[in-house]
């Protein structure tokens, strides 16, 4: 049975019902997280709940619960994931009131939703085709650092690229690539890596950090900096990553090809250390398990 954590309590998928006045409804006013779980083990929790408190902070909203209180709600949902990939979404809202009102309520009771989902296998067709991106304006906020659920924009611009005949696209603020739809954005030319700084133009992506931490470690040339709308068709090598897509090699860009047209030798050394990482997570996973025998 599927179990849905709502306001404290887990309940069946189905029995899991929130008011219409919710303000997550009526106002995107909510924010969320994703986080992926390998063999039932959370990967990056800790950065993953950071953020979340980034996230409320940054829209005035108190954190609802302690640290302790999500590892162990998020424990549970785990414990039901078994030996599956399974990603835990996570949502606070500012709750439901009687009126729907613009002013934000003196006194808040926030609705908490978290939920488990699977993560489908990656497309084989991915490593070795790669994926297609279009450039298209960044229309969004400018404080896309926070994890709202307010993402029409991004399912808009989602929604043209497949138009198009491509995967996803890639953002353009005053002739900067900032990120993609659902991803953070690297470029590799001349041997280097770069990917746009954290700013309010683009989500601090936990997958973004754990790249360059792998990068840095394996001695791979690394940049945190801004990508011009140039540096993106001069580019060797695209990528996107995210905790669900985890490194896409982008190999056409509008009507140009990427490289040679093929996932980049940058891309395959990355995306070896990035499974190596999930791997020892489920090895993790499994000898938890054996020791609980
Ligand atoms: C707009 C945006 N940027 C970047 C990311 C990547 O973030 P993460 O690596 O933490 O999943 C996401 C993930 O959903 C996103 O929605």
């Amino acid at each position: 049975m599927e179990r849905v954590f709502l306001n404290g309590r887990f309940v069946p998928r189905e029995m899991a019902c929130v008011p219409v006045t919710d303000r997550g409804l009526l106002f995107g006013d909510s924010v969320y997280e994703v986080i992926p779980a390998y063999g039932g083990v959370p990967f990056r929790l800790a950065q993953h709940l950071d953020r979340l408190g980034r996230s409320l902070a940054a829209i005035r909203l108190e954190n609802p619960l302690s640290r302790a209180e999500w590892e162990s709600m998020i424990g549970e949902l785990c414990g039901d994931c078994g030996d599956l990939d399974r990603s835990i979404y996570i949502q606070v809202t500012r709750g439901a009131y009687p009126t729907r009102s613009h002013r934000i309520p003196a006194e808040v009771t926030p609705t908490v939703i978290a939920f488990s989902s699977a993560i489908p296998e990656r497309d084989p067709r991915i490593a070795r085709q790669g994926i297609r991106a279009i450039t298209l304006p960044d229309i969004r906020w400018h404080r896309c650092d926070i994890k709202a659920t307010t993402l029409l924009a991004n399912m808009l611009a989602q929604a043209e690229a497949v138009e198009k005949g491509a995967d996803d696209a890639i953002f353009i603020r005053d002739h900067l690539a900032t990120e993609g739809t659902a991803s953070n954005l690297f470029i590799a030319h001349e041997g280097q890596l770069a990917t746009p700084p954290n700013s309010d133009q683009l989500l601090p992506g936990v997958t973004r950090d754990l790249v360059l931490e792998l990068a840095r470690d394996a001695g791979v040339p690394c940049r945190e900096a801004a990508i011009t709308e140039q540096d993106l068709h001069r580019a060797e090598e695209i990528w996107l990553t995210s905790s669900t897509r985890e490194l896409a090699p982008v190999v056409r860009l509008n009507d140009e090809i990427v490289g040679d047209g093929s996932p980049g030798p940058l891309w395959q050394r990355m995306d070896q250390l990035f499974q190596a990482a999930k791997h020892r997570i489920r090895q993790r996973a499994r000898a938890r398990s054996e020791n609980q025998r």
